[in-house]
């Protein structure tokens, strides 16, 4: 039996979350948000790990260089610990026993994720974490990220590729804090959206980019409701039971 997963990827600020709740809404589905394992565990080092980036020079070097190491972020996510929990048709984030889903949106959160996203090993936990939640699920689950039709679920039997403009993603992202649009606001954010989306798609391990067999989804010109609409209906296509 082919797993029941639908894989939604895309640059920062594509739609790709608000997509995925909403075609897991509609299909009585879960949706599950890979980045905010991510964001949660930056969140959990940032309070709980000295930061390198702040370190004085009067701590020892080899103190420094274990900050934010690879082993000590696992097992700080393995022992808080940060987990994902389901809460209706939608897993949070946890850390603690807290539900971070506010805190990790945090601009602290997002100018330090790319680095702790770019660890392989902090990328498998994650990949464990996910797969381990969608087997505890009876329908199926949207999932949402960077390698969700590459690497964590290549077998999903539907992939989407968001795409939009980096202006228009910048005019959503504004538009969704409430910020005035002014051009020169909009420049600085699809400027910053940019930086993001090269620091992904570089990266040595699980880089973004499209799977060869997703569907690519241009959402420049669409509403929510349009793209939600063309998820469901290739869904109901390749999930007909
Ligand atoms: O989608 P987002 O902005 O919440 O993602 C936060 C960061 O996590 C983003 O910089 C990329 C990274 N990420 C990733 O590398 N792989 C995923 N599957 C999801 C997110």
């Amino acid at each position: 039996m082919s797993i029941r997963v639908i894989a939604i990827d895309g640059p920062a600020a594509s739609g790709k979350s608000s997509t995925a709740a909403a075609v897991a809404r509609r299909l009585g589905w879960a949706h599950l948000d890979s980045g905010a394992l991510y964001r949660a565990i930056t969140l959990a080092a940032l309070d709980n790990v000295r930061d390198p980036l702040k370190d004085d020079l009067t701590v020892a070097a080899d103190e420094r260089r274990e900050a934010w190491s690879p082993q000590r972020l696992v097992a700080l996510a393995e022992d808080l610990p940060v987990r994902l929990v389901l809460v209706g048709d939608a897993f949070r984030p946890e850390v603690a026993g807290v539900d971070v889903e506010n805190a990790i949106r945090s601009p602290r959160v997002t100018a330090r994720v790319s680095e702790i996203a770019a660890i392989p090993e902090v990328r498998h936990w994650v990949n464990v974490q996910q797969r381990e939640a969608v087997m505890t699920h009876p329908q199926g689950v949207v999932v949402d990220g960077r390698d969700i039709g590459t690497v964590v679920f290549p077998d999903a039997p539907l992939k989407v590729f968001l795409t939009a403009t980096p202006d228009e993603r910048a005019r959503r992202r504004l538009a969704q804090r409430g910020d005035r649009v002014d051009p020169a606001e909009l420049q600085r954010e699809s400027d910053a959206l940019g930086a993001r989306d090269l620091a992904d798609a570089t990266r040595r391990v699980a880089p973004l980019r499209s799977a060869a067999d997703a569907v690519l989804l241009d959402t420049t010109q669409l509403s929510m409701e349009e793209q939600v609409a063309r998820v469901v209906t290739l869904a109901r296509q390749r999930f007909p039971h």
